[in-house]
């Protein structure tokens, strides 16, 4: 948990029955709105990894990217994006991963890291934790070692933060 976990996890909305009733929807559209809570968000990342020598962020389609760029920016690392079927425009890697209902791709440019690149991969949220794993099978796919996967809020009630441990891949998010 982060330095800032009860504020940030305080000014996060929930949204009952949105998209379907019985989900409750975590909303971090009020922490961007908020300088102070977004700069806290952003330094708790920027406290936890700074010493970890991350070469690049990994950061999911499409609420990783508004997380992972200004970290990046702080660390002096690289930015890349893992994102959804489609939307690449060089020689991709992709992953296929189960949702509850159906599944989705991830995809990552062939070219994005260096042979032991140190990776840092990032998302606003961890659910089931099926789009953070296929971002890290990506990621070893390509040659980078997964530092840690990181997310502004894990839910451990749905179990996916365990799944991605049980896969030996640390997890850290800033609130739950
Ligand atoms: C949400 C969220 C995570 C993912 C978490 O993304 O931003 O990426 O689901 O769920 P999981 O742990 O069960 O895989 P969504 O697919 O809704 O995409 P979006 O960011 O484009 O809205
Ligand atoms: N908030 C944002 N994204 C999500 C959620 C949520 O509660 N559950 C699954 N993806």
């Amino acid at each position: 948990m982060s330095i800032y976990s009860d504020y940030i996890k305080s000014v996060i909305r929930t949204v009952p029955d949105w998209p379907q009733e019985g989900v409750n929807f975590r909303d971090i559209t009020p922490v961007l709105q908020n300088s102070a809570a977004f700069r806290k968000l952003i330094d708790s990342f920027v406290h936890r990894y700074q010493e970890m020598e991350i070469d690049a962020i990994a950061a999911i389609d499409a609420r990783g990217f508004i997380i992972g760029a200004p970290l990046a920016y702080e660390l002096g690392c690289s930015f890349v994006p893992v994102r959804k079927k489609g939307k690449l425009p060089f020689k991709t890697i992709s992953e296929t991963y189960t949702l509850e209902y159906g599944e989705s791709t991830v995809e990552l440019h062939s070219d994005a890291f260096r042979e032991g690149d140190r990776i840092l991969v990032m998302d606003d949220l961890i659910a089931t934790g099926g789009t953070m794993l296929a971002a890290c099978k990506l990621i070893e796919r390509s040659g980078g070692i997964v530092v840690e996967t990181a997310a502004i809020i894990d839910l451990p009630e749905l179990g996916g933060s365990a799944k991605i441990r049980e896969e030996g891949h640390s997890v850290f998010a800033a609130c739950s």
